[in-house]
């Protein structure tokens, strides 16, 4: 049986690690059988972003990469789809598998089920519900398209089966993202902060050897990237005034800027203010053992990325999700995890942080977050139980 795996951008290949080393695994323990390609869309390009993951990961370099780049959603959707239709053509997999909800998650689907090939999607069913994100867009078309669908949670499984999902479409693997969390959790615990920091620093300044020695006390972590969030001026000028103005006088916080944020505080004048403010220091996108270290260290998480959250819930990090809604509400408190919905109002932001600094962790592990998913997803695909 021959398998193409998608993977295009940052949490792609979180995901995909452990399903390739599922593979390498059954074929060294049945010796054989199942051939398996990797393509890389190139929607995630940068070092920092794409290639230290997959050193860092193990993942073997990618077999085929169709280069698509930067560009607007219909850009890389259509870009991509035509680059993997000639792949498609080529090689005529058995399998096509996606994960997650990035615009190539989209784009591969469609285009391997309009070639008549099996498509599965890992990390299926989740839904926000808000179809202004260009990922639950990617979602929703994906599931309706794909022939085996894996979910990470009881949850998504129902949102599946409402949506009219016939249910031997559908599986509940549990979370493919906690298998990487358990296999590198002892590796990241080994790093220290400090070291993290100095090796990341997005702009050097004389106190932050100051500021780095106190950090192993009490920091916070934040990461944004959602367009909801960094691209407007109207909401991430205020933001940036509570973070400046308020979190930074109670501690550290460390904040791992993605591209689309740098380029964004740039154009609307807030640069000058970010590199500048006392408390706060900015690193470029950091490597995946480094972040999972800053998250099991820090006090309170800020974030908009929803693999983040789902990390805080496993480590019992309080974590403020600024959005309004999400596609993981296993993770929420109500559910019994660490993450709380804030949206980009700074009242609310401020009253859930006021709440958070008088938490202690409180680890919890929803069913199936066991480190075990990506076997169940290759048994799936292979039709058996167990493998
Ligand atoms: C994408 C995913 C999002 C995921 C996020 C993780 C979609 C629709 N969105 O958002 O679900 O949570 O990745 O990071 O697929 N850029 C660089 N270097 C890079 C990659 C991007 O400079 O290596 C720049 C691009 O030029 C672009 C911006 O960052 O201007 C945004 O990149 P894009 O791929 O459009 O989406 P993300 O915001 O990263």
């Amino acid at each position: 049986m021959k398998i193409i795996s998608v993977v295009g951008a940052r949490p792609n290949f979180i995901k995909v690690a452990p399903f390739i080393r599922a593979i390498e695994h059954h074929n060294r323990q049945y010796r054989a059988g199942l051939e398996h390609i990797l393509v890389h869309t190139g929607q995630h390009y940068d070092v920092e972003m794409s290639s230290s993951f997959f050193k860092a990961l193990h993942i073997p370099e990618a077999d085929i990469n169709l280069g698509i780049g930067s560009g607007s959603h219909a850009e890389q959707v259509g870009q991509t789809m035509i680059e993997f239709e000639k792949v498609l053509r080529a090689e005529k997999p058995d399998w096509i598998v996606v994960v997650g909800d990035v615009n190539c998650t989209l784009a591969c689907s469609v285009t391997a089920k309009k070639e008549c090939i099996k498509c599965c999607h890992i990390e299926a069913g989740l839904r926000s519900g808000d179809m202004t994100m260009p990922e639950e867009i990617n979602r929703v078309v994906t599931d309706r398209v794909c022939d085996l669908l894996l979910t990470p949670d009881e949850l998504s499984y129902e949102n599946l089966r409402k949506e009219g999902m016939p249910e031997e479409r559908i599986q509940f693997v549990g979370n493919i993202m906690i298998d990487t969390l358990e296999a590198e959790r002892e590796k990241a615990k080994n790093l220290s902060i400090e070291h993290v920091v100095e090796e990341n620093a997005l702009v050097g300044r004389p106190d932050h050897a100051l500021a780095i020695s106190e950090c192993a006390q009490m920091y916070g972590v934040m990461t944004l990237h959602r367009p909801s969030n960094v691209d407007s001026p109207l909401v991430l000028g205020p933001l940036m005034d509570f973070l400046c103005g308020e979190i930074c006088s109670d501690m550290l916080l460390i904040w791992p800027v993605h591209p689309r944020t740098e380029k964004n505080l740039k154009k609307f004048g807030l640069w000058e203010k970010a590199i500048r403010t006392p408390n706060l220091i900015l690193l470029k996108p950091i490597g995946y053992h480094e972040m999972l270290r800053l998250s099991m260290g820090a006090k309170i998480m800020l974030t908009d990325s929803g693999g983040l959250q789902e990390e805080c819930c496993v480590l019992g990090t309080p974590c403020l999700t600024l959005r309004w809604n999400t596609e993981r509400p296993v993770t929420l408190k109500e559910y019994g995890g660490a993450s709380v919905l804030v949206g980009n109002s700074v009242n609310r932001i401020r009253e859930e942080y006021r709440k958070a600094l008088a938490e202690d962790k409180r680890p919890i592990r929803p069913k199936l977050w066991d480190g075990n998913t990506a076997s169940r997803c290759l048994a799936a695909i292979c039709g058996v139980s167990k493998l």
